[in-house]
């Protein structure tokens, strides 16, 4: 039995308590925000976000943030957003080597940072490790088997989030490399938002594998520039939760999207979900990195323009297909071989 606390009790971090207390754990469940954790205490549930699961009696639910004291894990489950404030806070509370496990995905807005990045900022003394990979909160909260994978550069951490929270419904593998699996959490929300847009255009399944195959190589393209590695794409936190996102409708980055390809600005299309949409910060950013890196990303440039430049979504596709020819593989063929 592990003591963990969990911050930020959103859909993910109910799912993750809820999960960790079944399974024996001594959880404890953080909010900032008081109504959130009244209204969980009195209905027994998260009723806005996982209707229908009972959060158990055990759980400890508070406002106070120094519940993170001497815990086994501390689980960041704030959006991207609120990770640096957060882990401010925990700042004069945590001891050297405790470990803090981000499940945010996103960058953050003007630095660009990943998340990890931003932790070891404010937490010099604590050991990061990143739970990534295709996992909604609402199959999590119901058994449903899935899989998903544990980074960090600190082995010894990402073993001991393995054999905490892992279970015969949630298989974790660990991984040292960080950076694809942030890169690869973080900006299969731009693909996800994307696959929502041909989903509000009506096209068809041959368009939406057309946008994960290549947007997967994109992905990985800017994620080897940052120094990540090309086979953490092809797995869980890579091509497996880019899969997920651009195909549920539990994700609210494709909502967000469908609601554009129908002919909503992308400010009325987030705001019809009324949730965090972590995706459309995450285009700019990508955007962004992309430039600096000097790496080509098709998708990721007309999703910028289709969100921050109100580009006609039809026109972005039919510009992404009259692109310049290429080959699927790249250097596939030596340069000198080709001229
Ligand atoms: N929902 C999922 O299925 C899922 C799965 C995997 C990863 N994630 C990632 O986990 C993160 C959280 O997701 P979520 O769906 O639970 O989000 P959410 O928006 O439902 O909830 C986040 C929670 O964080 C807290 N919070 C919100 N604003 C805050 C602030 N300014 N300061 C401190 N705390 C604040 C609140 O308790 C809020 O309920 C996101 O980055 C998301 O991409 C979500």
């Amino acid at each position: 039995m592990s003591k963990i606390a969990i911050l930020g009790s959103g859909g993910w971090g109910t799912a993750l308590a809820v999960m960790s207390e079944k399974y024996g754990h001594e959880v404890t469940l953080w909010s900032p925000f008081e109504e959130e954790i009244e209204a969980i205490r009195s209905d027994g549930e998260n009723k806005k976000l996982l209707p229908g699961i009972k959060v158990s009696e055990k759980i400890c639910l508070t406002n106070d943030i120094s519940c993170a004291c001497d815990m086994d894990l501390t689980i960041l489950a704030v959006p991207s957003f609120a990770v640096r404030s957060t882990a401010k806070k925990l700042a004069p509370l945590l001891k050297p080597g405790q470990i803090v496990v981000n499940v945010a995905k996103g960058l953050e807005e003007n630095s660009l940072k990943r998340m990890t990045q931003v932790i070891e900022e404010e937490l010099p003394q604590v050991k990061t490790v990143v739970l990534s990979g295709p996992s909604h909160a609402e199959e999590v909260s119901r058994n449903v088997p899935t899989a998903i994978v544990a980074a960090s550069k600190y082995e010894d951490a990402a073993a001991k989030v393995q054999e905490t929270l892992m279970n015969q419904n949630f298989r974790i593998y660990v991984n040292p490399d960080v950076i694809g699996v942030e890169i690869g959490g973080s900006l299969k929300n731009v693909m996800a938002l994307a696959a929502g847009v041909c989903d509000g255009l009506k096209l068809g399944d041959n368009t939406k594998a057309a946008l994960m195959t290549r947007g997967i190589t994109e992905i990985a393209r800017l994620g080897v520039a940052m120094g990540g590695s090309a086979q953490t794409f092809a797995g869980l936190a890579g091509v497996g939760d880019l899969i997920v996102t651009c195909t549920s409708m539990h994700s609210r980055n494709r909502r967000a999207g469908i609601y554009i390809g129908e002919g909503l600005s992308a400010e009325e299309a987030i705001k019809k979900v009324g949730m965090t949409v972590e995706g459309y910060k995450t285009t700019h950013a990508a955007y962004v990195l992309s430039k600096r890196a000097g790496v080509e990303m098709p998708i990721v440039n007309e999703c910028y323009q289709v969100l921050y430049e109100g580009k006609n979504p039809s026109k972005a596709i039919k510009d992404l297909m009259l692109r310049e020819k290429k080959s699927e593989i790249e250097d596939l063929w030596p340069k000198q071989k080709i001229n």
